[in-house]
């Protein structure tokens, strides 16, 4: 079987990916983690190559084959990059050609390593990257719905992916192939326990109301939750050893900056100028999370078609959920803060 697995910026995507491998790897499979196409990847010709390139390397890199490396040569003679296909647009024939050639050198693989390995396994992170080349996760279900069930490979997407949101292709092929998980916040009961299982490998404890805080504030988000708790812990002085009130309090500011640092500014400043001017307005006007598009366009005072596109930026950058049609939801809490604070230093700068 095969699996996409969706989530915002610092779900932790990458992590489930980590622990597969891991999972991969103790249960005797050839286990290849992908990420970072960008530039690597232009086109699905570039993709096969890349993915043979980095199979190629993983077997090399592994000792159970060093033994078989005879029978290897083999299949990595059949390995020669495909020049002369460089064309960004493939025609439909030309792309069945390169099709077929993928899934013989897969099947070829499966044959040459069955001994040496229960399975092969592909994890394909910030699969969004590869979402915007056309066609690539089409070519993807195509090639490896035909190989046969008898070469076991499995395939894993992770990344902000579009195709199991829309509801047009909740029933696709691809939707299908890739059968979709969505990682959800924490619940609160996991959050303290994520938390009082790490302090109690470094002998501190915590306070009641100081996880009760923590708990409340990150809204279960992993990258949030592990950098208050590590900033936190990381004010301990050298002789205190529980975590208290004023050691939350005295911190909060570090906490505030460092998020606004890595992780809330990289998510705004790549935004269009329009973008940022419009999820400004809106955290200005905005009480609580949630908004609809109708009050979203009242406070821009712009037309619905002039603010509609950046919506869909918002939404494609992770800026903005959509829980549900016409309803709009600030990602974090803590991101919503960020924002205000923008809002007024832009007010201050234009007064
Ligand atoms: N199950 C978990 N338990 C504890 N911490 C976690 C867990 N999953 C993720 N984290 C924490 O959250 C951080 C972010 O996770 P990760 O990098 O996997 O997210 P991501 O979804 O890949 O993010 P991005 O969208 O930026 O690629 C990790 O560095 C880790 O500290
Ligand atoms: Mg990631």
């Amino acid at each position: 079987m095969n699996m996409a697995i969706t989530g915002n910026r610092g779900m932790g995507k990458t992590s489930v990916l980590m622990k597969f491998e891991d999972i991969g790897r103790r249960s005797e499979c050839l286990t290849l983690r992908l990420s970072n196409y960008e530039g690597n990847v232009k086109n699905i010709i570039d993709f096969t190559d890349y993915i043979t390139a980095n199979l190629k390397r993983e077997i090399l890199s592994r000792k159970p084959v060093e033994k078989k490396i005879e029978g290897m040569k083999d299949w990595i003679g059949t390995l020669k990059p495909t020049i002369g296909w460089r064309d960004i647009s493939l025609t439909v024939e030309r792309q069945q050609v390169v099709q077929e050639m993928f899934r013989e050198r897969l099947a070829k693989l499966w044959s040459e390593t069955k001994d040496d390995y229960k399975a092969i396994l592909l994890l394909i992170d910030e699969a969004e990257s590869l979402e915007s080349v056309e066609g690539i996760l089409t070519f993807l279900r195509e090639v490896f719905q035909r190989i046969s069930t008898d070469q076991k490979y499995m395939v894993v997407l992770a990344g902000k992916l579009n195709f199991p949101e829309r509801m047009s292709e909740s029933f696709s092929p691809l939707n299908r192939f890739f059968p979709s998980s969505r990682l959800t916040p924490f619940k609160e009961d996991e959050v303290r326990s994520y938390i009082i299982r790490k302090l109690a490998t470094v002998d501190v404890g915590i306070d009641e109301d100081v996880l009760q805080y923590i708990a409340k504030r990150c809204e279960g988000h992993p990258y949030v939750l592990v950098a208050m708790c590590y900033l936190l812990f990381d004010s301990l002085s050298e002789k205190e050893n529980h975590l208290t009130k004023e050691i939350l309090e005295r911190s909060d500011e570090k906490i505030n900056a460092r998020l606004a640092q890595d992780f809330f500014s990289p998510m705004y400043h790549p935004l269009t100028p329009r973008a940022k001017e419009i999820i400004l307005k809106i955290a200005s006007n905005i009480k609580g999370l949630e908004f609809t598009f109708n009050e979203a366009v009242d406070w821009v005072g712009k037309p619905k078609n002039f603010v509609s596109p950046y919506f869909k930026e918002l939404l494609r950058k992770g800026v903005l959920n959509k829980p549900e049609r016409g309803r709009y939801q600030i990602f974090h809490t803590l991101f919503l803060e960020y924002l205000k604070k923008m809002a007024e230093e832009e007010e201050r700068k234009h007064r």
